[in-house]
């Protein structure tokens, strides 16, 4: 089975457990061979740990043992010692209240294990939007060497000779149900339409997002994050990426040598091009935080504003991932941006991202537009807002945006939560138009808690029926990767943490001027300063576990809404060992 001599080396990481005399090495080893290994696996060859976040509560991830037994296949090949763990897997369909509430518990949990096992490299099996930061998280704190394979996305979802979305056209076809236009039975089947595959969203929402996004940063092999989850090429790339990572345990290529400050700012600039998700800032914000990259959120904004949008698929665009990957996928943009990127950042490939791309064919050039012919100009990424509503900043992702909307003045409808939103938002005489600016607080990380999408609140009945289907909306909440809409997001600080959206009233006039980056409420200093003065924050009332640990300790959107304590490396050495 195994052609190549194993790279054997007493001094590995993993020595420390397996290569022991007496006690120690008896117990290490013993309990290990009752699964089966040969008598030599224990011998010095790298062990290289796959963290999986298969789960079938996750359906996005609900593949993922098969992709592990590719990825096997390929370490045992270069000589190394393959063991599978769980870890945490977070489903976005199911868990309530928010996964994003427990992004950070998987992040802690894959950084413990990691560092608690002997391990001398891991690969990384993701796929479900927050599985992939919540675990790049935890490995980057531990800086081994580390690749990730994310799952792939689903076919495309085909209803009535059209393809559709995954979430961009639920929110569509929901929308249209509310509204009358389309019947409850035309709903199922769409339902039935949607997910007709193993892999997960395949529109570029959060997951297909942070997959190419890892991609850009050099965290997986070169055109991989595109591959359908059911293409073979797919298991093909896992075992490549098997043997990979035992190269990289024999090179000694930690995390932290692959990325650097250089491919953060390369991430930013395929996000802009891809028109991703508005997620990836808190989960790039929180990646660097936990590298001890310095990485602000006026570099979003800064970065991208040079970059213009290349991709034209679901919710900023037309097509779909499927269509994406057989364009060419990541390294058909990237090749695209040139000298927008840094050449010379280096991906676990060992090659710079730049000798993996700049050969990249384009196949469909509607799918993938030219750095000459984009499909949105430079400056529709998403934009970095301030004002005195939000001083810590606001994003709005603007190739999801109304035109018509980007400069706006209109009074506020205010709620202090999406519920109570929710709970009027089909009566037909709630007292709204059009120039409305629909305002939902309480819905930050520590606010609601966790953080949840809910930033693109449903259009008002009322005005759906009046044929409106956008309007300017506002909160310290998130949005969907999938969603769109002239959505106002990750308001800073958060009301629950006395930011100023608070203060804010029903009728107070609010403006926004997207190419200014300005969002402010149109009071005076003084009344603003009064206001504060007599306001109370609502912090959510959360006494236990996790719960409360999070709210207590998680740092605003600006910051990547990680825990405080979880800043920076904590390294691969564990603080002691009973044996
Ligand atoms: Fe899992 Fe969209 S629901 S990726």
């Amino acid at each position: 089975m195994n052609e190549r001599t194993p790279p054997v080396n007493a001094n590995r990481r993993s020595q420390e457990w397996f290569g022991g005399t007496g006690r120690n090495g008896f117990i290490h080893r013993s309990w290990m061979r009752n699964q089966g290994f040969a008598p030599d696996v224990f011998d010095g060859r790298p062990v290289i740990g796959i963290a999986t976040t298969w789960s079938e509560l996750t359906p996005c991830n609900a593949h993922l043992r098969a992709v592990a037994d590719a990825v096997k296949r390929g370490v045992w090949e270069a000589g190394g010692l393959p063991l599978e763990f769980p870890v945490m897997s977070l489903g976005e369909p199911l868990m309530r209240p928010t996964t994003s509430l427990f992004r950070n518990m998987l992040a802690m949990e894959a950084e413990e294990l990691i560092r608690a096992n002997p391990l001398d490299g891991v690969v990384m099996l993701t796929g479900c939007d927050k599985t992939t930061p919540g675990l790049a998280m935890g490995a980057a704190s531990v800086d081994l060497p580390s690749l990730m394979i994310t799952g792939g996305p689903m076919l495309n979802g085909k209803f009535r000779g059209k393809d559709i979305g995954s979430g961009t056209d639920v929110w569509k076809f929901t929308e249209e149900h509310r509204a009358g236009r389309m019947s409850e039975e035309d709903l199922v089947e769409a339902e039935t339409c949607m997910a007709r595959s193993a892999g997960h969203c395949m529109t570029m929402g959060t997951a297909s997002t942070m997959a190419a996004i890892t991609e850009a940063l050099g965290l997986q092999l070169s055109g991989s994050s595109a591959i359908p989850a059911v293409d073979s090429r797919r298991m093909a790339m896992a075992q490549l990426a098997g043997r990979r990572i035992v190269d990289m345990v024999e090179e000694g290529l930690a995390m932290s040598k692959v990325i650097t400050k250089e491919s953060f700012e390369n991430a930013i600039v395929v996000n802009a091009a891809l028109g991703g998700s508005t997620n990836a800032i808190i989960h790039l914000l929180a990646m660097a935080g936990r590298m001890g990259v310095e990485l602000t959120l006026d570099e979003f904004d800064a970065i991208g504003r040079k970059v213009p949008l290349l991709v034209n698929l679901m919710p900023s665009g037309q097509y779909l991932m499927e269509d994406f990957y057989y364009a060419g996928g990541v390294p058909a943009v990237m090749r695209e941006l040139g000298d927008l990127l840094h050449k010379s950042a280096l991906s676990v490939s060992g090659k710079t991202v730049w000798e993996e791309v700049e050969n990249a064919p384009c196949y469909n050039r509607d799918v993938i537009r030219t750095y000459a012919e984009p499909l949105q100009p430079a400056g529709s990424s998403t934009a970095v807002l301030r004002g005195n509503i939000a001083p810590n900043g606001a994003v709005l992702k603007i190739s999801a945006a109304s035109p018509h909307l980007l400069v706006h003045r209109g009074p506020a409808l205010v709620f202090d939560r999406n519920e109570d939103y929710i709970a009027v938002s089909d009566d037909l005489d709630l007292d709204v138009t059009a120039d409305t600016v629909l305002v939902v607080r309480n819905s930050g990380p520590k606010g609601y808690p966790g953080f949840p999408e809910v930033g693109n609140m449903p259009i008002p009945k009322k005005l759906l029926d009046a044929g409106i289907t956008d309007m300017v909306r506002i909160s310290d909440g998130r949005m969907s990767g999938t969603g769109f809409g002239t959505c106002i997001l990750h308001v800073a600080p958060e009301s629950a943490a006395g930011g100023p959206l608070g203060v804010i009233r029903t009728g107070d006039t609010i403006v926004l001027d997207a190419h200014a980056r300005q969002v402010y409420v149109d009071i005076s200093d003084e009344e603003l300063a009064k206001r504060m003065e007599t306001f109370v924050p609502q912090v959510a009332p959360s006494t236990r576990g996790w719960e409360a640990l999070y709210i207590e300790h998680v740092l605003g959107a600006d910051l990547g809404a990680d825990l405080d304590f979880l800043q920076g490396r904590s390294g691969s050495v564990p603080a002691r060992h009973s044996h």
